[in-house]
């Protein structure tokens, strides 16, 4: 090879490496950081991205200067030089991935492993996933659910995940990793928050019919916030039963299902359960049992018009249940 062609191939390499780059760092791709752990994640992709960009300014400078500098002249009907084969390049482009793709997977175990232990004076909650919704319960604080993810500023979150009908998998994008949650398996993720401010929890496993609604919000408190939340929630919970089911219908995200004009609800998966009392007449069972058969049982019978076998059952504690139940007879016309 000429010299003079080896420096307009790097000359190109160079150019085409640093548009690359420029698109990598102008445009604003990935959602702001707002977790410890978000910070391997993010070395994970930048280091792929970078050797992205590496083999992206190779191959596109030979293509381009192939492009230019060997294409067929008018009325050249001629064959191009018979080449079979080349034992080292071979060896070269089967090596050279090999090694990248290596170093790929081990920074990513690192991180993997830095990211999952929990830091001093961690706390648990416990995620339970199903179609289509998602429910936080708190061991550390009196066993509190709710529908939303809230976390105090700072501290080391130990997520526990179980699913109870398939595979779902949680995710939110400020915080980085993604944990599968699987029926029957105790999978974890830890999360130090680092920013206060509302994010998306998403759903990233297909899961049904509901999964693209299958969304929260993950909700980053000061510590004095989440300690009044933790004391308001435990109030509500011990209100009188109309009050107190209100509490569970929220924490256990009714809404993203049913619609309910007491709780202000206005989901479409599942019946209107402001119908309740003509479903119970359907169904030939008295209202209160029937309800709480719904809840408890809910394919025992199913509103014809919906689909069977997409409400899961919910095990909840006989005080949150009949708090439930008083709230759905009463609450429905
Ligand atoms: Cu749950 Cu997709």
């Amino acid at each position: 090879m000429r010299r003079g062609s080896l420096v307009q191939l790097v000359a190109l390499g160079v150019v085409i490496g640093a548009a690359a780059t420029v698109v990598a760092l102008v445009v604003p791709w990935l959602p702001p950081n707002a977790a410890e752990e978000r910070d391997g994640i993010d070395l994970v992709f930048w280091f792929t991205t970078a050797i992205c960009i590496g083999i992206f300014s190779l191959v596109g400078s030979v293509i381009l200067y192939s492009v230019v500098k060997f294409r067929v002249r008018p009325d050249d009907d001629t064959d191009g030089p018979p080449i079979h084969g080349h034992t080292g390049i071979e060896i070269l482009w089967t090596a050279i991935p090999a090694i990248l793709v290596t170093a790929i997977s081990v920074i990513s175990g690192i991180v993997l492993v830095q990211n999952d232990r929990p830091g001093k004076d961690n706390m648990n909650v416990d995620v339970l996933a199903r179609q289509f919704a998602w429910t936080f319960t708190y061991p550390d604080h009196q066993n509190l659910t709710s529908s939303e993810l809230r976390l105090p500023l700072g501290r080391s979150v130990e997520l526990h995940f179980d699913a109870a009908d398939v595979i779902h998998s949680f995710w939110v994008p400020e915080f980085g990793q993604k944990q599968d949650a699987v029926p029957g398996q105790d999978t974890k993720l830890v999360i130090t928050p680092t920013k206060i401010g509302t994010y998306p929890v998403i759903c990233t496993e297909l899961c049904g019919l509901g999964h693209a609604l299958m969304r929260t919000s993950a909700i980053v408190m000061t510590p004095a916030a989440f300690d009044a939340w933790v004391k308001k929630q435990g109030e509500a919970l011990n209100a009188p039963p109309g009050q107190a089911g209100k509490a569970v219908f929220a924490n256990n995200g009714c809404a993203s299902c049913h619609t309910f004009e007491a709780a202000g609800a206005t989901g479409k998966v599942g019946p209107d359960l402001d119908k309740l009392p003509a479903y119970a007449k359907q169904a030939g069972k008295p209202l209160e049992a029937f309800v709480k058969e719904s809840i408890v049982d809910p394919n025992a019978y199913v509103q014809p018009g919906f689909p069977k076998g997409v409400m899961p059952p919910f095990n909840l504690p006989a005080d949150q249940l009949d708090a439930l139940v008083s709230f759905l007879t009463k609450g429905s016309k």
